[in-house]
């Protein structure tokens, strides 16, 4: 048992030298300074016959030593092997350091520290022009949302391609539940967009209407002399890519112009019904139909 015991300990103590043996070559790009240090160094001053020291003293001296460091531009870690260069800015966008301070950048990326991207399918430029690689341009009326996706968005400044309603109706009706029967219904024209003051008056003398229905189509005319499409861009659409309706019924100001009653407000989105999407969009016509058959509010005398 007592033999085991000190074989196991022999060993790990072997094993242990081993480890700080390697540990100390410097290897790869390093170099070696020779420093020195004061020790204590302790002696006997006075031998008392053959058991041993009487009186010790001591002295200071100065002792060489060897210290080690990587290079400027290099590194190691941990294992003291400076072979890993380092790269200051460090490599981004996909970028590896294989040299100090030299990057080796993907296709999309360049620059300093790969700091740049390149027009690619990573950082779209399109519908735009894309100069010395990584200027991207984005044709008039057309801008970008964020660096990443392109020249996606409508440059609302440009309303040569702001889409125009065309036909358009709401109609206000009430329907019996059990067999949806139209008891009476109101049919109202959408007007003009160039008169956006401009209501309608209807009179009536009922009151209490569940159903209401939007029909309206909106015209996009896409725009010409688009630029080539580039090899990273497999498809392109342009259109109507939503289409919202903001209904609104409130009363009259009375009393000094004050509004008695916010009214109901909905925001009713045609992405249900209406086939186009921001995946698919409507490139000339987008057909809209909405219809709420949970419509509560009941109209009063003089309501808006
Ligand atoms: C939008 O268009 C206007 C007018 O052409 C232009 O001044 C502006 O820079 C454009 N905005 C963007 C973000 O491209
Ligand atoms: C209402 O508008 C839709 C879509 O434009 C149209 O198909 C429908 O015929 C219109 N209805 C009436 C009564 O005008
Ligand atoms: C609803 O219409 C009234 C009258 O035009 C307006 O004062 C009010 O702000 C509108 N409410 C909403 C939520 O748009």
């Amino acid at each position: 048992m007592k033999m085991k015991q000190i074989t196991v300990l022999t060993i790990v103590l072997v094993f242990f030298l081993l480890v700080l043996d390697f540990s100390d070559a410097w290897r790869g790009n390093y170099y070696t300074i020779k420093r020195s240090r004061w020790v204590r160094k302790i002696y006997c001053a006075c031998w008392y016959w053959w058991w041993g020291c009487s009186y010790w003293r001591y002295h200071w001296k100065t002792e060489y030593y060897n210290d080690h460091f990587c290079r400027p531009g290099w590194t190691h870690n941990g294992n003291q092997n400076c072979n890993i260069p380092v790269c200051r800015p460090y490599c981004r966008n996909g970028g590896t350091c294989v040299n100090p301070n030299v990057c080796d950048c993907p296709s999309w990326s360049q620059g300093i520290g790969c700091a740049s991207l390149t027009c690619s399918y990573k950082r779209p430029c399109y519908p735009g022009d894309c100069k010395s690689g990584t200027q991207c341009t984005c044709e008039p009326g057309f801008e970008s949302q964020s660096y990443y996706d392109g020249c996606i968005i409508f440059n609302s400044s440009h309303t040569e391609l702001r889409p125009i309603v065309g036909k358009s109706n709401v109609t206000i009706s009430h329907i019996r539940r059990t067999d949806n029967r139209v008891d009476f219904m109101f049919i109202l024209e959408g007007l003009e967009e160039k008169d956006p003051g401009k209501r309608d008056i209807i009179w009536s003398n009922q009151k209490r209407f569940n159903n209401l229905r939007f029909e309206y189509e909106t015209l996009f005319t896409p725009p010409e002399n688009l630029p080539e499409r580039p090899v990273y861009v497999r498809e392109s659409k342009i259109g109507i890519a939503g289409s919202i309706i903001e209904a609104n019924v409130s009363k009259v100001p009375r009393n000094g112009g004050q509004i008695r009653d916010e009214g109901s407000f909905k925001i009713y989105d045609c992405k249900d019904t209406s086939g186009f999407s921001k995946d698919n969009p409507a490139e000339e016509l987008a057909i809209c139909e909405i219809n709420d058959d949970q419509f509560r509010t009941l109209i009063e005398h003089g309501d808006w």
